[in-house]
């Protein structure tokens, strides 16, 4: 496992090592991804074996540029009205397979449609250019842990299961992307995150939440406990019990950190995974208490994710 800076010369070597079916770390505006060539089925299987993640999974594949989507999936008004607004971005797009889509089946995990994303980084769209390929591209963390949002935590999570790590730097948003199911009708969320429900319903009328059972996900990143640390999670805390550790918002006493002392959502989404990474150290605490948050905006995510954290874990 090598972390190097992301500079033009250190992408010409993660496009060179894609191409040629390995595996790349990159920083997108959400989280890090662990990127594979989306049109190499051994490299997406390489993507499978590094997360530990199970094969029913279904991954995004990051595009360059809108023209890319043509030859890989069927598009439709709502899609080109939400394009146009959101990429590049922190939204994907889940959308019939076109015919002859060059894409792995692997990706697609079986379903006959396929999600996608053009992010808003530098250095993804980058060597996204270079590679000249559309790249798969979970979250770069081992299957069901918390997901990365700086380089190290990438080597720390996935080791030497990954050549090559490219910094970029911490991640803006800090939470993965909302995933938008334009396969029926009604467009539905599949999971939340920085583009809310109703930045969508403003441009295109009316859209379901999906409140699927998550213990047999069509989105299976839903699974309740994908979030999981290995400490227990306890949600909308007033106080700290003895041994907890406090994940704080806005003025919360004795906080051990807080995710925003102004309040602020973002700035909170951005700091969420790191500091419950932080905090999830069975050495010194033995609970995470967080104080409430509020479910508006981007909170709605936030709460997503921690309920997932809190889940009960078999
Ligand atoms: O922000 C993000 O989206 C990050 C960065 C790296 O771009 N990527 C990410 O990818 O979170 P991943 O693979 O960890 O999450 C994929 C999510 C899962 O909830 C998965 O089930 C859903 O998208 N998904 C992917 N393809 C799908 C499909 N064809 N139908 C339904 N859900 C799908
Ligand atoms: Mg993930």
């Amino acid at each position: 496992m090598t972390i190097r800076p992301a500079t033009a010369d250190n992408i010409a070597d993660g496009a060179r090592v894609l191409r040629a079916g390995g595996l790349v770390a990159f920083p997108t505006e959400t989280v890090y991804g662990l990127g594979g060539d989306a049109t190499q089925g051994k490299a997406v299987a390489g993507i499978f074996a590094a997360k530990g993640r199970p094969s029913f999974n279904p991954l995004i594949v990051h595009v360059a540029d809108t023209s890319w989507v043509t030859g890989l999936a069927v598009t439709d008004a709502r899609f080109d009205i939400l394009a146009r607004a959101f990429w590049p971005g922190p939204l994907t797009f889940v959308l019939p397979r076109q015919i002859n889509c060059p894409v792995s089946e692997l990706v697609s995990a079986g379903l006959d449609s396929i999600a996608l994303r053009m992010p808003d980084h530098p250095v993804a769209q980058k060597l996204l250019r270079e590679v000249e390929r559309p790249l798969a591209a979970p979250s770069a963390n081992a299957s069901g842990t918390v997901s990365p949002t700086l380089a190290t935590h990438v080597a720390a999570s996935l080791g030497n299961k990954v050549g090559l790590i490219l910094d970029g730097g911490p991640c803006r948003v800090g939470l993965e992307s909302t995933v938008l199911d334009l396969m029926q009708p009604r467009a539905t969320i599949l999971r939340p995150g920085a583009i809310t429900a109703e930045q969508i319903a403003a441009l295109i009328g009316s859209v379901a939440v999906s409140t699927e059972d998550p213990a047999a996900p069509k989105s299976p990143g839903q699974l309740a406990s994908h979030y999981a640390p290995t400490l227990p999670i306890r949600l909308s805390a007033t106080s700290i019990k003895p041994g907890e550790a406090l994940l704080g918002f806005g003025r919360t006493a004795q906080a051990t950190l807080n995710l925003s002392e102004s309040g602020d959502l973002i700035e909170a989404a951005a700091n969420l995974f790191a500091m419950m990474r932080a905090l999830d150290d069975p050495t010194r605490f033995n609970a995470i208490a967080v104080a409430p948050i509020p479910a508006t905006g981007i909170g709605v995510a936030i709460h997503d994710r921690l309920t997932r954290a809190a889940a009960a874990r078999s």
